[in-house]
């Protein structure tokens, strides 16, 4: 457990601009930054960074944090992860409370995914162990060194051999009180019932590790020709080993790629080892197959240029085609590289080294358009059917890419290549665009347009609630109590005799929040108060709770101040939250007063025409002429503050 302090300090310390900016291009707008939002797709972007508060809020989908949250979130890591991620980014030493002999305890204790992650780390440190410390496993080693790989590189990578035994591993594991379910679960096991073989064996093994550098998986590759058996075996899909998800070197590749703001993207695990080894740190794999769109984003969070280095052979073409059309449709930039025949970038980069290979990259790089007439030029000159074949598939090409200026410059580019009128071209694009938005009707634009209208409306909902009688929904008052609670709450009366948080709690004492959301939030600020906490804002938007969180910063995003609106509508000028929030603050408190008079005026009213007790009667007469007479000063206060008196 890491310890409470050590969470104050992290919390105090980290920067959501810092931490979200890592993985998303922010752009300044205002005092806030504004970006693509992560977690949908968009074009025009709406999350929204306010390093004031230290939250993010997208207005396209909702999705709203702090630092932790966007990591809980992003990162999907968990909760305790997410805070050595920041204590290792702002070098906090991290005090835990329990030692690090109980996570045995922990094993048991700690979900499914954490369990799988532990299991991962366990079995990367016995392969690599087993492959340099047994005599068994040094063919593994035996075997790394001849293709090149040199000592360092094997220990970044953390690479490793699975014994020739049938459970060598999973015995090893329940040694150290691993749950079989768990290394099943995890892929280490086979899934057989009552079976306890080790699902690698006798193969040279690379971890996969994701984006923060846990291993999420492994593939083995297998050490000598063998027909029937297959070269690699990889972890089977998992709670955390999700194939499409992952991108293999991406953990060891993110800050060169933001560097040199580009990806190489190659095939498999060896071409990615040997080109870091060479000093070219910007190259991922996809691992073999066709790259998916969630790796695609993944990469465009960190650059939108993707170089694809296929082998030159046919099939490595045609593999690199088939990614090309998703990379444009991201409305990013996506170049090609054919490596001489029977090269793969692995041997390519060890025969000729960091330096030709870059030059090699810069001559031979196509875009996309050249790189496909290239292929087919040949077949294309002597056939006019297989050329127009050619032309249609370029321009569908073409027709994915979002940006208008792009499109025009890939549009020229055809035209010069195959000696075609621009405009007809164009014609040509537009329709299959036109044709492609009325199908599809973009779910993304169709999202943020809803919010956009629900945005507009809010408003208009308030006005009407604010200026008719009463006001019809509880909730809303609450909602107001609780924001200022949130967001002034540390701050001093006036007087300068309490915080605001002791205001309104003294103010409200004895009246129940009623919205079960709120209360709960009202509650918890009660005892944190009791406690000495007296920083709602903080404590809030930093909760490891995510109902609490998501309240807070609902709370705190407001895309406009409720308040300014209606001091707005009186023609008052208040520029500053801090000149109206005693007003703020007064009002909401006076408003639900208001409100829980009239509701018990209801109640008591009701039960005068039930009851039929004449002492209970006389009771209920006199609480009702004094909350008859309560409301009429309150309405008068009201009227004052806000609205018209109600009669
Ligand atoms: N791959 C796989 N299963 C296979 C073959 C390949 O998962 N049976 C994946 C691996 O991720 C591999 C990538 O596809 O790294 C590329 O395949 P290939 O070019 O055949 O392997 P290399 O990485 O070049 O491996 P090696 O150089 O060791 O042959
Ligand atoms: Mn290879």
């Amino acid at each position: 457990m890491i310890s409470k302090l050590t969470i104050q300090k992290i919390n105090d310390e980290a920067r959501v601009e810092d931490v979200v900016g890592e993985f998303v291009t922010l752009k300044k707008r205002g005092a806030n930054l504004l970006g693509l939002c992560p977690f949908h797709n968009e074009k025009t972007p709406s999350f929204n960074v306010n390093p004031a508060r230290n939250i993010y809020k997208c207005f396209g989908c909702g999705k709203a944090g702090g630092p932790l949250q966007f990591l809980m979130d992003y990162q999907q890591l968990s909760y305790p992860d997410a805070l050595r991620f920041l204590a290792k980014k702002y070098n906090i030493e991290i005090e835990e409370t329990v030692e690090a002999s109980e996570q045995r305890e922990q094993i048991e204790k700690q979900n499914l995914t954490e369990s799988i992650y532990i299991a991962n780390a366990f079995a990367q440190k016995f392969f690599t162990e087993h492959m340099f410390n047994s005599d068994s496993g040094k063919i593994g080693l035996a075997y790394f060194k001849e293709r090149g790989f040199l000592n360092h590189t094997i220990e970044k990578f953390q690479l490793g051999f699975a014994p020739d035994a049938p459970d060598a591993l999973t015995k090893a594991a329940l040694k150290e009180n691993f749950q079989l379910d768990i290394l099943k679960k995890a892929g280490l096991t086979s899934p057989k019932e009552n079976s306890t073989y080790d699902f690698f064996r006798t193969r040279v093994m690379f971890p996969i590790h994701n984006i923060t550098g846990k291993v999420a998986g492994f593939g083995g590759r297998i050490m000598v020709k063998d027909e029937k058996a297959p070269k690699y075996i990889n972890t089977p899909e998992s709670e955390v080993y999700l194939k499409s998800k992952i991108l293999y070197g991406a953990y060891f590749a993110k800050n060169e790629i933001r560097k040199k703001d580009e990806c190489l993207l190659v095939e498999g695990y060896t071409d990615v080892i040997s080109l870091h080894q060479s000093g070219i740190e910007n190259a991922v794999a996809s691992s073999g197959t066709a790259l998916t769109q969630d790796q695609i984003r993944l990469i465009k969070r960190m650059t939108p240029n993707i170089t694809m280095l296929y082998d030159g052979d046919a099939a490595g073409m045609k593999a690199a085609l088939r990614g090309t059309d998703l990379i444009l449709e991201e409305g990013m930039n996506v170049r090609v590289v054919t490596l001489p025949p029977t090269e793969d970038p692995d041997s390519f980069v060890r025969k000729s080294g960091e330096e030709a290979f870059n030059k090699y990259i810069k001559e031979n790089r196509k875009d996309l358009i050249l790189f496909k007439t290239s292929i087919f030029a040949e077949e294309a000159k002597k056939d006019p059917i297989k050329k127009a074949e050619l032309i249609r598939d370029i321009v569908n090409s073409i027709a994915k890419i979002p940006d208008t200026i792009q499109r025009s410059v890939y549009i020229k580019e055809c035209s010069q290549l195959f000696d075609l009128d621009e405009q007809v071209l164009i014609t040509e694009v537009n329709k299959i665009r036109r044709k492609k938005n009325s199908e599809q009707n973009n779910e993304a634009d169709k999202r943020q347009e809803r919010e956009q209208i629900k945005a507009d409306e809010l408003p208009k909902a308030f006005h009407k609630e604010q200026f008719n009688e009463a006001p019809a929904h509880l909730h809303i008052i609450e909602h107001d109590i609780i924001r200022i609670l949130i967001e002034f709450g540390s701050w001093k009366t006036p007087d300068d005799t309490m915080t605001v948080v002791q205001y309104v709690l003294d103010e409200l004492e004895g009246l129940e929040i009623e919205t079960p959301k709120y209360k709960f939030v009202y509650d918890t600020i009660k005892r944190e108060f009791a406690d000495g906490n007296i920083h709602p804002e903080k404590f809030f938007t930093t909760h490891s709770d995510e109902q609490i969180t998501s309240v807070a910063i609902e709370l705190l995003s407001q895309p406009y101040s409720l308040s300014d609106n209606w001091w707005n509508k009186y023609k008052i000028v208040v520029p500053e939250k801090k000149d109206i929030f005693v007003k703020d603050i007064q009002s909401t408190v006076i408003r639900f007063k208001h409100f829980k008079i009239i509701a018990e005026l209801k109640k008591v009213e009701h039960k005068l025409k039930e009851t039929t007790n004449e002492a209970e009667l006389v009771r209920l007469m006199k609480l009702h002429k004094l909350l008859m007479n309560q409301k009429k000063e309150f309405a008068l206060t009201v009227g004052n503050v806000l609205y018209r008196p109600t009669t």
